[in-house]
C-alpha cells in the first residue's frame, strides 16, 4: 500500500479473525520497529514477540481486570512487547516512535493492529520481576508499550482531523 494511503486508511482495530500472522509477518513488523530513528542512534529497543495462546496473556489479563468482557490484546494472534533501556533518558519516546512504525507496516501489509498501553501499571509494577522474566525483558531494561496485531475483523473509520486548529502556520 502506499505510504499516505496507509496514513489515509490508518485505524485501531479491535477486532481480529482466528487467522495467525505468518513469520514472515512477524519478521516485517518487528524490523519495522528496529529501523525507526533512536535518539543518538542508540538502538535501545528490544521486542518480545506473544502468541495468543502464551500464558501471560492470560495472567496479564487476570491483574489487570479479571472480569472484562473483551481481553486488553482483542484476542489478536500477535501481541508486541517494546522493551527499552532504564539508563536512557529517550527510551519512552523512542519506543513511541518504533511502534508506530509498526502500526502503519501493519496496515501496509494489510493487517490491522492497536497499540495497548492499557498494561503498563500490571507489568511495570509490583510483579515487574516476575513479569520481566515471562516477557524476555532484558536486564536493565523495562517494558514500554506493546502492539496487537492480526488480520482486522471489523471495518472502522479513521478518525477525522481538524488541520486549522491544531496546527499553526506562524
Ligand atoms: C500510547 C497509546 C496507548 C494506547 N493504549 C491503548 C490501549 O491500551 N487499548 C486500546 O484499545 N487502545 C489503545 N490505544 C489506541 C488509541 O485508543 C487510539 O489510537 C485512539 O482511540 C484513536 O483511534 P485511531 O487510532 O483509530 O485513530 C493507544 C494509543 C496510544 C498512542
Amino acid at each position: 500500500m502506499e505510504f499516505f494511503d496507509v496514513l489515509e486508511n490508518r485505524s485501531s482495530i479491535r477486532k481480529y479473525t482466528e487467522e495467525p500472522l505468518t513469520e514472515k509477518e512477524i519478521y516485517c513488523i518487528a524490523a519495522a520497529g528496529l529501523k525507526a530513528p533512536t535518539a543518538t542512534n542508540k538502538q535501545e529497543i528490544r521486542i518480545t514477540v506473544v502468541k495468543k495462546d502464551d500464558p501471560v496473556q492470560e495472567k496479564i489479563q487476570k491483574d489487570l481486570n479479571p472480569e472484562a468482557q473483551v481481553n486488553f490484546y482483542y484476542d489478536a494472534p500477535v501481541t508486541f512487547y517494546l522493551s527499552a533501556a532504564d539508563d536512557f533518558g529517550w527510551s519512552d519516546v523512542d519506543a513511541g516512535i518504533a511502534v508506530e512504525n509498526m502500526h502503519l507496516a501493519a496496515k501496509a501489509l494489510g493487517l490491522g493492529s492497536v497499540i495497548l498501553g492499557c498494561m503498563k501499571k500490571v507489568v511495570n509494577g509490583k510483579k515487574k520481576e516476575e513479569y520481566d522474566k515471562l516477557l524476555c525483558i532484558p536486564e536493565g531494561y523495562s517494558y514500554r508499550i506493546a502492539i496487537a496485531v492480526g488480520h482486522a475483523d471489523t471495518e472502522k473509520v479513521p478518525h477525522n482531523i481538524d488541520y486549522d486548529r491544531d496546527v499553526t502556520v506562524k
